[in-house]
This record gives structure tokens, C-alpha cells and sequence, in this order.
């Protein structure tokens, strides 16, 4: 993987796969939690079309943390990363807590986009219930470890046709879990449980969107992206069958599918201010 050291002195690792297609657009792929850059592995196909860039958010995978990992300070992480690599303007496609960090970056980084995609995420904060479970859940990690996690989120994360057919994907995730150090797990759910709520984000956006739910997605269900596509002007939105929560991994053929299509398709929005 390639290296940035920030001014700060951490190093961001990502992966930058560049498209032999003229006039490629950028994708910044934005992983979910608490996993890493190998989420995506199954998209580098879309490279044929896009350029990719693929990092390991500070914490996770091979990159160093830092002390803040709150939704704010990530996506200037990426803008930093995007600025390094002159990346110009870009799509950013975050999932779940890629789509948090996404909404951030199009709140403070809104020059740099050209595009959101928006996969198994929502715009709104925590409830007080989830903020305090996440609080639990915190403080359980830096106890008991990162196993625990890998084996509570397997249910959750999946559907059930994934569990039963393919094994291969549950296991990969499951280790990725299992290498995410518990003071970044924990640090991540303090940091979610403090997001901002983006929700008036959503009517102002004026760039292509594309939101992307899995018809079996336990934690970001279908209709509540539905509905929260409807609110974002002109985008385009996708239910990926067989697939829970990781969409990209669970169906990667509809998953490229869907991109590819939008990307033939974008057209620059018209405002709805
Ligand atoms: C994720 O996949 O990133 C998590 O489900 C986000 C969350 O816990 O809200």
C-alpha cells in the first residue's frame, strides 16, 4: 500500500489505482466500521472506468491513529490525502461510517466533490438510546477485545444468504475486525455516537448522488434510505438483492453494477435552492 505522512507525523495507507480511461473520474472509496481499505477489494474492477483511491482511515488497517476520529477530523484526513495526491474534484463513496464521514466532507470540503455516493448510511445522529449503547460498547472493547465485536456484528452485518453461501466473505471480515485495535473501536464509537446530525444537509446538496440500500440490511434498512434519498435533489437510488449491511462485499456485481451505470449517467443537478 502507498504512504502519506501528514504535517501532523501520521501516516495515512491507501491504495491508488489509476484508470487507463480518459478523462477517468476520482472515486474515494470511504471504508465502514470497523474495517478497512479490504472492504473495497471486490471494486477494483471499477477501475476500468474510475480512479481509485482506497484508504485505511487513521486507526484502521495499516494506517496510525490519532487522537481525534471524530466524523469532522476524517474527512479532512481524506481532504488531506485528496490535496497530496492532487486528486481534483472527486466522488466520494463512504458506507455506513464512510457515508458519516462523506457528509462531513461535503459540509466542509463541498469545492472538492463531483459526486456522493451514499452506501448502507444515513444522515441522522444517534438517538440517546444508541449513544448510550454505543458508550457501553465502548468501554466493554477496551475490556474484553476485538473478538467479542467480530462476533456480535456477524448477524448484524450480514444477510442470511451471505452467512449460508459464502463463508469466505464472513471469515475476511470477521479477521478485519479482529485486527482493529480496541482503543480504535472505541474511540470510533464515541466519536459516532457524537456525530452531527446531516439531515438539512440532504435538500441542499447539488451534486449527483447515488444511494445505495441492501434488501436486507438490518441496521440501515431499505426504506429509511429511501426515504432519505427522496429528500437529496435528482438522486438516483438502488436496492442490492441478497445483501445486509456490506452491499459492496455481499453483491459486488450488482454493487459495480449500479456504480458504473450512474457514473454513464450523472448529469450535473440542477439546484433545488
Ligand atoms: C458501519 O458499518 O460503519 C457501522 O454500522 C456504523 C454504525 O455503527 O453506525
Amino acid at each position: 500500500m502507498n504512504k502519506l505522512k501528514t504535517p501532523a507525523g501520521n501516516s495515512i495507507s491507501f491504495l491508488h489505482l489509476k484508470s487507463d480511461s480518459v478523462d477517468a473520474p476520482t472515486i474515494v472509496f470511504v471504508h465502514g466500521f470497523p474495517l478497512d481499505h479490504s472492504m473495497w477489494n471486490q471494486q477494483h474492477p471499477l477501475q476500468s472506468i474510475a480512479n481509485l483511491v482506497i484508504p485505511d482511515l487513521p486507526g484502521f488497517g495499516e494506517s496510525d491513529s490519532i487522537e481525534d476520529l471524530s466524523m469532522q477530523s476524517l474527512s479532512d484526513q481524506m481532504a488531506m490525502l485528496l490535496d497530496n495526491l492532487s486528486a481534483g474534484d472527486v466522488i466520494f463513496c463512504g458506507l455506513s461510517m464512510g457515508g458519516y464521514i462523506g457528509w462531513e466532507f461535503a459540509y466542509r470540503h463541498r469545492d472538492r466533490l463531483s459526486g456522493l455516493i451514499c452506501s448502507n448510511s444515513r444522515a441522522t445522529s444517534d438517538d440517546e438510546t444508541t449513544a448510550r449503547a454505543r458508550r457501553v460498547a465502548a468501554s466493554q472493547v477496551l475490556k474484553s477485545g476485538s473478538t467479542p465485536v467480530a462476533e456480535a456484528m456477524r448477524e448484524k452485518l450480514f444477510s442470511p444468504a451471505t452467512i449460508e453461501q459464502n463463508p469466505a466473505v464472513v471469515h475476511s471480515v470477521a479477521e478485519t475486525i479482529c485486527k482493529t485495535a480496541p482503543e480504535t473501536i472505541a474511540a470510533a464509537q464515541l466519536a459516532m455516537a457524537q456525530r452531527k446530525d446531516h439531515s438539512d444537509l440532504l435538500r441542499t446538496l447539488e451534486i449527483p448522488s447515488l444511494v445505495i440500500a441492501g434488501a436486507e440490511d438490518r441496521i440501515t434498512p431499505t426504506p429509511e434510505m429511501e426515504t432519505m434519498a427522496n429528500q437529496i435533489s435528482g438522486a438516483t437510488f438502488v436496492e442490492i438483492a441478497d445483501s445486509g449491511h456490506l452491499s459492496p462485499l455481499e453483491n459486488a456485481s450488482e454493487f459495480n453494477t449500479a456504480v458504473a451505470n450512474w457514473l454513464t449517467e450523472r448529469k450535473p443537478q440542477q439546484s433545488s435552492l
